[in-house]
């Protein structure tokens, strides 16, 4: 059962709000001032709070900074008159769930307490998968509940098994690294050597001499042996990133160790017996490099023995509120923060955004908005301004509302734009002042001035 508070200093009005949420199955005190509500939950904490933004005793944003410092789960909706309706505004922006303006409504009253109790079962929901993946036999810290991570997750205890070289094929920053990790900790050669070596950008000289290692004396300037990363892996994996990268000439050399299983050294003699497993990893299409010549065919049978194909982040939305609470928890210990989750409009903007860059790109957004944010809760503010322009754009899951409550908000943002002007405001609306004045009286907006410029 979730748990409420109401504090109002009109006793109409938590005598009303405590018959309506009891009605709708909740538990409900009611406090007259702001200090007896935080005595109270400072013993027991509530889920939800009605908060009166004008208080006897203490100023409203203050209490909201209480609340978030005792629990940062509890969602509070602040209750304001219309006049000082930016106070909610900048409240929000502080973390209070929502707002609402007076007089409140039964049934808004009821919504907003819906909403809320929908979200922290939602986050909830969140900690206990999150403890249920934490609980995973795959590597602490590898995340994903959406049945695509799943069943990812099964392909790599199956091959983890197996010694068989392996392909990871996916875009940049879905987790291919921390794939190639998993197969090696999870199998027989966990004990032994990973290590791991990027084809990119390097000749045939330097990556013989990286993977193969030399005699001494090979060359000029090779005084001493060198003992290469293939033969350093011995009873363990090696783990090729940019395999797609790698010169022509370069990979004959690697498909002739690969069949062989044995390794000759720049300068050597004689051949060393190896006992590696391959995984190798593109974020390129290899056949597609294969049919433009670009791949030899018979190394890219020999690695994709088993090909594992990471999904986009795009596709698996489902698991991002998850990895966003593994980051911030990530970014906590790093910057020695305490920071309690994200707020809903930053949480709505990742929910919807593409992704490019996948896992890396949002574990370095969260990175970057937990190192700027001066809260507990990182704010849209926080976000880098791309996001932010997603925000107001409106790239993000619209709210849906009773039109009553549409036609309230909307009246009251022409009004403040209007700087309270009835008639201004009658003229955009294009309804007769009469008219607008029912409006503000049925939505409580009353506070409006019909002098100025008329
Ligand atoms: N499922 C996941 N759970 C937790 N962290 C993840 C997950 N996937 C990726 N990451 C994190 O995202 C970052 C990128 O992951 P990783 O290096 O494994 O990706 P990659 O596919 O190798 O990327 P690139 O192609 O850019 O090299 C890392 O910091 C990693 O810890
Ligand atoms: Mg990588």
């Amino acid at each position: 059962m979730m748990t409420i508070a109401v504090i109002d200093d009109e006793e109409s009005t938590r005598k009303m709000a405590g018959r309506i949420m009891s009605k709708a199955g909740y538990r409900v005190e009611t406090f007259a001032a702001g200090s007896p509500f935080l005595h109270r939950m400072e013993r027991e904490p509530f889920d939800i709070v009605f908060l009166d933004l004008q208080l006897p005793d203490m100023g409203g944003l203050e209490i909201l900074d209480h609340i978030q410092a005792l629990h940062g789960q509890t969602e509070t909706i602040l209750v304001t008159g219309y006049g000082s309706i930016e106070n909610a505004v900048e409240a929000t922006k502080r973390g209070a769930f929502h707002y609402l303006t007076k007089p409140c409504r039964s049934h808004e009253l009821c919504l907003m307490a819906e909403r809320a109790s929908e979200k922290i079962k939602l986050h909830q929901e969140n900690r206990r998968l999150k403890s249920q993946v934490g609980e995973s036999t795959l590597l602490p810290g590898f995340i994903g509940n959406s049945k695509a991570m799943q069943s990812i997750f099964a392909k790599i205890a199956k091959v983890a098994q197996v010694n068989c070289n392996v392909l990871l094929e996916a875009e940049t920053g879905t987790g291919k690294q921390l794939t190639a990790r998993a197969i090696h900790e999870l199998g027989p050669r966990k004990k032994a050597p990973f290590v791991y070596f990027n084809c990119g950008g390097f000749s045939e000289e330097l990556i013989c001499n990286e993977l193969f290692g030399h005699e001494k004396d090979a060359f000029t300037g090779a005084s001493a042996c060198k003992i290469g990363l293939l033969e350093s892996a011995a009873g363990g994996t090696v783990f090729l990133d940019e395999i797609g990268e790698m010169p022509l000439s370069m990979q004959v050399k690697l498909l002739h160790v690969l069949q062989e299983r044995q390794v000759l050294r720049v300068g050597g003699i004689k051949a060393i017996d190896l006992n590696i497993r391959i995984i190798a990893a593109t974020n390129k299409d290899l056949m597609q490099l294969v049919e433009q010549k670009a791949f030899r065919e018979d190394l890219y049978y020999r690695l994709n023995v088993v090909t594992i194909r990471l999904p986009r982040l795009c596709e698996r939305r489902e698991d991002i509120p998850l990895l966003i609470h593994h980051f911030i928890a990530k970014a906590n210990k790093a910057f020695s923060k305490e920071i309690q989750g994200i707020s809903s409009r930053a949480l709505d903007v990742l929910l919807h955004y593409n992704f490019p860059g996948n896992v890396r790109e949002l574990e370095n957004i969260i990175q970057h908005a937990a190192a700027l944010t001066e809260g507990e809760k990182l704010m849209l503010e926080d976000f880098p301004g791309h996001l932010r322009k997603l925000h107001l754009q409106g790239h993000y899951q619209e709210e849906l509302l009773p039109l009553d409550d549409v036609e309230k908000r909307y009246i009251a943002k022409v009004l403040e734009q209007t700087g309270n002007n009835i008639k201004a405001a009658g003229k955009i609306l294009k309804i007769p002042r009469t008219t607008l004045w029912r409006r503000l009286k049925k939505y409580g907006l009353s506070q409006a001035t019909d002098c100025n410029g008329s």
